[in-house]
């Protein structure tokens, strides 16, 4: 089977004021009148039924997220309809590796070894169907014992992002499209390093979507990062069944080393590396994917009108290019400017030009300090 795991405890800090620490982006209906989590629960609805001949038994999610967040999640799992398989709260975030680490445990604990499909609860896809198409293929790939990524064509030397080197055509029959050898990984590189891997052409985003057997994602984790392995599966079996929710040990958790999948494990693979590793390879992802990591971002994925603005809730433009206006509780008017964000809530509101959204940050590191 396909066991989608669903990774959900980030704090999207770039996108105050509406991404609060109680109440971070995912939980947001920021692309939909569903939230970016709702959305990547609905994102796989129809997979099955698009791919029979893939066989692929796709199973209820499992989330992993803050313990503060159980009841966003559990409820908005609700409003949908639906039943998790299973919620890991983690008591203090310590990233994606020992994340995933405890999906994998929880997806092995009756004696089965299903095939994960790991996403952020925090993107958006435009072509849903596309990304399905993708999906059951990594499926294909995975079940022959690959870890599979999935590649994005990079538009600017972002540095926040996974950089994935595309090598030969992965050998794999009944692929609905293309795959690629994984022949590098390089984590969040230097803005050279990334200026020269965009103009060499070779190489792709890494999506943060991943696909690989859960008994595979232990042994990698327990090569490459012993510390992990022993301190997450020891949290784990010191964990407590509470309904649907599966409580991590504060002391247990919190004694567990911080990284994330891509510099634990992913930076380690490539189709050249040593004879002992699993193989790694790629799947193009050309579906209209954003990680929504600033409110320019946002901008980009929401439909603009004809004057290239995008107005939410009680907002006016007049004489006005470009901008961003999301009004939550009063009414936000902007005249004569171009390029703008423009944020309203009850407490707070933001103004920033598109260019410095990512420095939105500035603001939530120094209400960190103030209070
Ligand atoms: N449960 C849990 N616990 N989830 C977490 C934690 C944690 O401690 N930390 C992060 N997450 C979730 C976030 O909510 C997000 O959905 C996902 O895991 C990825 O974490 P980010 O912190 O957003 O990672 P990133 O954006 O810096 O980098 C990753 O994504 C990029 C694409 O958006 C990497 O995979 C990059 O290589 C990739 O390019
Ligand atoms: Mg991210």
């Amino acid at each position: 089977p396909l066991q989608p795991v669903i990774l959900s405890g980030g704090s999207g800090t770039r996108l105050w004021p509406m991404s609060r620490e109680a109440y971070p982006k995912q939980f947001l209906p920021l692309t939909s009148e569903h939230t970016l989590f709702q959305e990547t629960v609905r994102r796989l609805d129809g997979l099955d039924e698009e791919h029979p001949r893939q066989a692929i038994g796709q199973t209820d999610p499992l989330v992993v997220c803050k313990e503060a967040h159980r009841f966003l999640v559990a409820e908005q799992m609700r409003i949908l309809g639906r039943h998790p398989a299973g919620i890991l709260l983690e008591p203090k975030g310590r990233n994606t590796a020992p994340a995933l680490t405890l999906a994998a445990l929880a997806a092995t604990q009756a004696g089965e070894d299903p095939i994960l499909l790991v996403m952020p609860a925090d993107h958006t896809i435009r072509n849903e169907p596309g990304f399905r198409t993708a999906v059951a293929d990594a499926c294909v790939i995975a079940r022959q014992g690959a870890v599979v990524t999935f590649g994005i064509v990079p538009s600017k030397p972002e540095t926040g992002y996974g950089y994935i080197r595309q090598g030969q055509p992965y050998p794999s029959e009944g692929l609905a499209g293309h795959a690629y050898g994984l022949a590098g990984f390089v984590e969040k590189p230097d803005v050279e390093t990334a200026q020269g891997y965009l103009a060499s052409g070779d190489y792709l985003w890494n999506s943060g979507i991943f696909v690989l057997r859960a008994s595979l994602w232990m042994t990698l984790i327990a090569r490459f990062r012993p510390d992990i392995a022993q301190a997450a599966t020891a949290a784990f079996a010191g964990a407590k069944i509470d309904g649907a929710f599966l409580r991590l040990d504060s002391e247990l958790f919190g004694a567990c080393p911080s990284d994330s999948i891509d510099y634990a494990v992913m930076e380690h693979l490539s189709d050249g590396a040593a004879a002992d590793l699993p193989p790694a390879a790629v799947v193009p992802l050309d579906v209209g994917w954003s990680d929504v990591g600033a409110w320019s971002a946002l901008w980009e994925v929401r439909e603009q009108d004809a004057a290239g603005n995008v107005l939410t809730g009680d907002a006016f433009v007049h004489n006005a290019r470009n901008n961003l206006l999301m009004a939550q509780h009063r009414m936000v008017a902007a005249i004569g400017v171009d390029d703008l964000i423009v944020v309203e809530t009850p407490d707070a509101v933001l103004v920033a030009t598109k260019d410095s959204a990512q420095d939105v940050k500035a603001v939530t590191q120094f209400l960190q300090r103030e209070h």
